[in-house]
């Protein structure tokens, strides 16, 4: 039976496979009430994931102990009043005490899924993920620094990065910032609130991932139909795997769960195989029929001598840039508009080349 933060020697992917699938039940168990916004922690664990990447000695498992801990970061969250958590709006003193529970909370409550979970949690990683670089923070502890253990670090710079891109239950009235308002935001606080030399490898992972994924694709046009397929196929089998049989053309129609949670769990399912974030909410709705996010701005393409005809796209359409991990190298990205309800579809090998579209179906 392996004990807390004991590492495996070796596991298998089909073991992984079965812990991930664990520690996501027992995540949904906090977050599960709201499966689309209440996808935090596996977005947390995604950003996680990818600053760690960049951490030189930071391998294999020590990538898969990360994501599993920083899916289970708010697992104390579990044993406060759901009336607190919920709550929309400030919390007052009391409920801030019993808030501030959940990251010893998490830790106790883990010990009886060691079994089910591999042994891949990193207990200080829960325990001091809200505790500030300066000291500050939770749970009381002389602890400060570079004596904070890495992976709360690391998981705090993607929960912070994470609660300001995304709209939070106390703030409802308000938008969320955009990624490059929220790395600025947490620059002014690294050194206090966060490890600021993470706070740059963050910033930098950030600018590689939006240059591979954002940015006007340049592109090159092909026969890519059957690309942007094997993403939708794979999201029509998950699908199906989830809800049981369904007409491609009205998917949700007798689907007893609702839309938002039936996105929430098909994306869950997404980020596992190899689409980033955004591109699983995309491939996600896209196979659900929902509206993909609009992303457009029209001053993007105005004038742009190699897209005849774009300039007469109306005001309202929807895009997205698709980050391509299994073609070859040089076709880095892949360009998809739904317009008048349609899906056009290019592929590129680098940025700034122009971009040309076809229909793809
Ligand atoms: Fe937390």
């Amino acid at each position: 039976m392996p004990r807390l933060g004991e590492v495996p020697d070796r596991m298998t992917q089909s073991e992984y496979q079965r812990v991930f699938k664990a520690a996501d039940a027992a995540r949904k168990k906090y977050e599960g009430h709201d499966a689309y916004t209440g996808q935090h922690s596996v977005r947390v664990a995604h950003y996680a994931v990818l600053l760690a990447s960049r951490i030189p000695g930071y391998g294999t498992n020590e990538i898969r102990r990360l994501e599993i801990t920083a899916m289970l970061h708010d697992y104390g969250k579990t044993f406060i009043d759901p009336r607190v958590i919920k709550k929309e709006g400030p919390l007052d003193d009391a409920e801030w005490v019993e808030m501030k529970r959940h990251p010893e909370l998490g830790v106790q409550g883990l010990q009886s899924k060691l079994d089910a979970l591999g042994g891949l949690v990193m207990p200080l990683g829960i325990l001091w993920h809200h505790k500030l670089f300066d000291g500050g923070g939770y749970p009381d502890g002389r602890i400060a620094g570079m004596a904070i253990p890495l992976e709360a670090r690391v998981i705090a710079v993607a929960d912070v990065f994470d609660a300001l891109t995304s709209k939070r239950a106390y703030r409802k009235d308000k938008p969320a910032f955009t990624p490059d308002e929220a790395i600025g935001m947490m620059r002014e606080g690294a050194g206090r609130q966060l490890d600021p030399s993470l706070v740059d490898l963050f910033a930098s992972v950030h600018q590689a991932e939006s240059d591979r994924v954002g940015g006007r694709a340049g592109a090159r046009t092909m026969q890519i139909s059957s690309v942007i397929g094997v993403e939708v196929e794979r999201a029509r089998s998950i699908l199906r795997s989830l809800v049981g049989p369904f007409d491609p053309g009205h998917p949700l129609r007798n689907v007893k769960a609702s839309a938002d949670e039936v996105l929430g769990r098909l994306v869950a399912e997404l980020l596992r195989a190899n689409l980033d974030l955004r591109s699983a909410e995309n491939v996600a709705r896209y196979a659900l029929r929902m509206p993909l996010h609009e992303t457009f701005r029209p001053e993007d393409v105005d004038g742009d001598p190699i897209l005849p005809g774009l300039s007469d796209l109306p005001r309202h359409h929807v895009e997205v840039t698709l980050r391509l991990r299994k073609m070859p190298p040089r076709l880095s990205y892949m360009h998809v508009v739904a317009w008048r309800g349609e899906l056009w579809l290019s592929v590129s090998e680098q940025r700034g080349e122009g971009i040309e579209v076809r229909l793809a179906r």
